[in-house]
């Protein structure tokens, strides 16, 4: 807890602002900020401030109990933008530890690129920076678990960017699950469906990039690459491709609802690269998990987009659960013929907002209790597509022993 969040958190317990009105889920956004005085601000500051950085600041900037006071990006043309969405007088640096070194700032929003995630959160939280880090939680298992130790090792609030953890749809969705509706699930499966461009082979920077800064932590240097920097996600130095990127939401609703938030006991997987050429990471996939009492799939295509975007069903021995961007729906079995659908015996229809989500950090960095989406969480949810990414890399079954770690079989 920084020193301004502590002084103030004693002085509303003090002043008869109990910490349950704080924490209550229901409190709106209006309401807290009746509450809380222009002096309770809560400061933060943005590492990486590209398009999901500045996306979040649009999020949490609808909270008037959080002002963005540093922006911190190591390309100077998204420093400029993202001051545009801070305060008047926020400062701007290539350096986050800049950032965790100003005592005037409480918390920090991780939207750096997946190589960056783990050095970030626990410099942060040993600087005593409660942080909002963006999924995927790391680039390797090993590395999530040392991240998940260092967080614990403090008492900082560390809500993970999976905002499927906050959302009224998905939590409406497994009290359904946990109340029976759909039976003993047998089969889980995970789709994402885009028709995407090919990547570019010629990329052109508009300003200043620290590339010795960005590749960080990467092991093998290189000159300078735009094309590599504008498409991260498609190389294994900074990120677990497509299949971590977009894995670990829906492989975290599969385990939430099915396994108790636990990762699977064994992944294999086939990928290939059939848009994205000149890339490494598959843009076309499909892995199979073994969870002990159900099997899972998670299938990715971006070369068509049959079912726009993200699907997950849940298939159960009464009834399947579909979830999308659309809410939910649960059809009953038996499904008789492929053209006349069941009608659906429960229905919700809302999208995946992440206003509850940032919400839910803010409220927590008040409270001090544990946000909807705790390290464990984001490290259990990433486990799965990281086992299916080394299954793929390996050509064989990888299994997890049974505390989680890797094993060596
Ligand atoms: N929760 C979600 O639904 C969601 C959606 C999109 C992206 N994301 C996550 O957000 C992160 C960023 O994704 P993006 O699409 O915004 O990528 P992006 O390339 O648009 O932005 C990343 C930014 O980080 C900056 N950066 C890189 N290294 C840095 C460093 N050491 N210090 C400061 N800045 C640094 C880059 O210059 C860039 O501006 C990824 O981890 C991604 O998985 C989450």
């Amino acid at each position: 807890m920084s020193d301004r969040i502590k002084r103030r958190h004693f002085i509303a317990q003090a002043g008869g602002i109990g910490i349950g009105l704080l924490a209550a889920p229901s409190v709106s956004a209006q309401s807290m900020s009746r509450v809380l005085g222009a002096n309770d601000r809560i400061r933060l500051g943005i590492v990486g401030a590209g398009g999901r950085g500045r996306s979040l600041m649009g999020s949490f900037k609808k909270f008037p109990q959080a002002e963005f006071v540093a922006v911190c990006d190591v390309y100077e043309p998204y420093q400029g933008l993202a001051l545009k969405l801070s305060a008047a007088g926020a400062k701007a640096t290539y350096d986050y530890r800049e950032l965790l070194n100003d005592k005037n700032i409480d918390a920090i929003v991780n939207a750096t690129p997946d190589h960056w995630h783990s050095q970030i959160l626990i410099d942060a939280v040993q600087a005593g920076k409660d942080v909002y880090t963006e999924k995927p939680f790391s680039l390797t298992i090993e590395q999530g678990e040392k991240m998940v130790k260092a967080v614990r090792a403090t008492k900082q609030i560390v809500q993970v960017g999976m905002q499927r953890r906050s959302s009224e749809a998905v939590r409406s969705a497994k009290k359904l699950v946990d109340d029976g509706v759909l039976g003993e699930v047998v089969m889980a499966r995970a789709q994402w469906f885009w028709n995407r461009k090919p990547m570019p082979r010629t990329a052109t920077l508009q300003g200043n990039l620290d590339w010795d800064r960005f590749q960080g932590p990467v092991k093998q240097r290189r000159a300078l690459d735009a094309v590599r920097f504008m498409n991260w996600r498609n190389f294994w130095d900074y990120s677990g491709g497509h299949m971590t990127d977009q894995g670990t939401h829906l492989m975290d609703v599969i385990q939430w609802f099915c396994n108790d938030g636990n990762p699977p006991q064994a992944a294999l997987s086939h990928g290939e690269i059939y848009v994205h050429i000149g890339a490494e990471v598959p843009d076309t996939f499909s892995a199979i998990f073994e969870y002990p009492r159900f099997l899972a799939t998670w299938t990715l295509c971006y070369g068509n987009s049959y079912e726009d975007s993200w699907k997950i069903f849940l298939q159960g021995k009464q009834a399947t659960m579909v979830i999308d961007d659309d809410g939910y729906r649960v059809f009953p079995e038996p499904w008789k013929r492929p053209d006349i659908p069941p009608k659906a015996m429960h229905e919700y229809k809302g999208g995946i907002p992440t206003e509850p989500h940032v919400l839910n950090f803010l409220e927590c960095i008040r409270s001090r209790q544990e946000p909807n989406a705790p390290v464990e969480v984001g490290h259990k949810a990433v486990s799965a597509p990281h086992l299916a990414n080394l299954a793929f890399h390996q050509k064989r079954r990888v299994a997890l022993g049974t505390d989680g770690a890797l094993t060596k079989a």
